[in-house]
């Protein structure tokens, strides 16, 4: 029996995170879902963006399925979200990006896994102001952690048949902290055989992530970074509503979509579930069920190739439930 923590969060997240359980309930598996709700109130009043009951139930079950949840901008509690990744020491936040055949792709080939440090870099969240009118932030880059997620790269790229790692910085001019993540990820990676390593700073990389984004393989990033490629790269295979993700430590993960809680489309039955269906897929590999991932990957190449059943993000009519509802019965014509 599998327990896993189920997180519906806030604005479209109950909407997907209900789609994406269907799907892999769906399966008859032996999965006993946890749901554990985020007291956002009590939260702000205690001024403590750490939802203890989250953490404990993930504790126990070592896996969750989790919505977004929603940070207020420029004010209020720090990230619920962050939170939960320093306090699980989720290290590896692992956004594949493809494109899907069928779909009004400008590139139809693109193939990659941004792997972003996940636990310090600016969102360590250590901030303050020096006067009145000046803020500062500090961003904090360490051997350990940067070995550990260029370690994990090299294990992910070997995992999935993969080739290329392409290290993400600004070294030339954040010379320490960038200078560190660079040295220290080469090296690591050095010590792993046949791996293709390049090094691009940031800017320009952005650039030809756009150009020619079908030349990347996997990623490797410092946190934010990491976020920012996620969000673009998401944007070449047609936006956030097909990009999955999972956060991974030794011990926990926890699997949520690239995007946040979309609070301008949230209640209206139209958010596209695809992401958080695929980050649920691979929950379910992570989880020892690889052959129910690849039906999941394979029912939704089929539908977008086919072009009828799509979601209004993609040009499409069904809505959140309706989709979810077509993917189900076409997963269940391959079983
Ligand atoms: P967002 O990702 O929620 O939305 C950006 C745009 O993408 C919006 O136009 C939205 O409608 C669209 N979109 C997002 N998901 C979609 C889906 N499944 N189907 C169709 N369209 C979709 O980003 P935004 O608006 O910047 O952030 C909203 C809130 O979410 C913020 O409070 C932010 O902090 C939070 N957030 C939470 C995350 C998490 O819980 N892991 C991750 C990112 C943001």
């Amino acid at each position: 029996m599998h327990n896993i923590t189920l997180i519906y969060g806030d604005g479209i997240g109950k909407e997907v995170v209900l789609s994406a359980k269907k799907v892999v309930d769906n399966f008859n598996l032996d999965i006993n879902w946890e749901v554990v709700d985020i007291d956002y109130k009590k939260l702000e009043k205690n001024n403590n963006p750490i939802p203890l009951n989250v953490i404990e139930s993930i504790k126990k079950n070592k896996v969750a399925l989790k919505g977004p949840t929603t940070t207020k901008v420029g004010t209020g509690l720090k990230s619920i979200n962050v939170a939960i990744r320093q306090e699980l020491d989720l290290f590896a936040n692992v956004r594949p990006v493809r494109s899907f055949k069928g779909l009004k792709n400008k590139y139809s080939d693109i193939d990659m896994i941004i792997v972003r440090e996940n636990t310090e870099g600016l969102y360590l969240g250590l901030e303050n102001m020096i006067t009145k009118n000046i803020a500062q932030s500090l961003r904090i880059i360490s051997k350990d952690k940067t070995r550990a997620i260029a370690d994990f790269s090299a294990r992910l790229l070997k995992n999935k048949a993969r080739k290329k790692i392409t290290i993400a910085h600004k070294a030339n001019i954040l010379k320490l902290s960038d200078g560190l993540f660079l040295n220290e990820s080469k090296d690591v990676l050095f010590g792993h055989t046949n791996i293709e390593i390049e090094d691009k700073i940031i800017d320009a990389l952005c650039m030809d992530l756009v150009l020619n984004p079908c030349n990347y393989d996997i990623i490797l990033a410092p946190n934010l970074y990491g976020d920012i490629l996620s969000d673009l790269a998401s944007g070449l295979v047609l936006g956030l509503g097909l990009a999955p993700g999972a956060n991974i430590g030794l011990e926990y993960a926890v699997f949520e979509a690239v995007h946040g809680s979309a609070p301008d489309i949230a209640g209206k039955n139209i958010a596209n579930p695809t992401a958080l269906i695929l980050s649920a897929a691979m929950m379910l590999e992570h989880i020892g069920y690889k052959k129910e991932k690849e039906l999941i990957e394979k029912a939704l190449e089929d539908i977008f190739l086919e072009g009828k059943y799509l979601t209004f993000d993609l040009g499409g009519d069904l809505g959140t439930k309706e989709f979810t509802n077509s993917l189900i019965n076409r997963i269940n014509k391959l079983k």
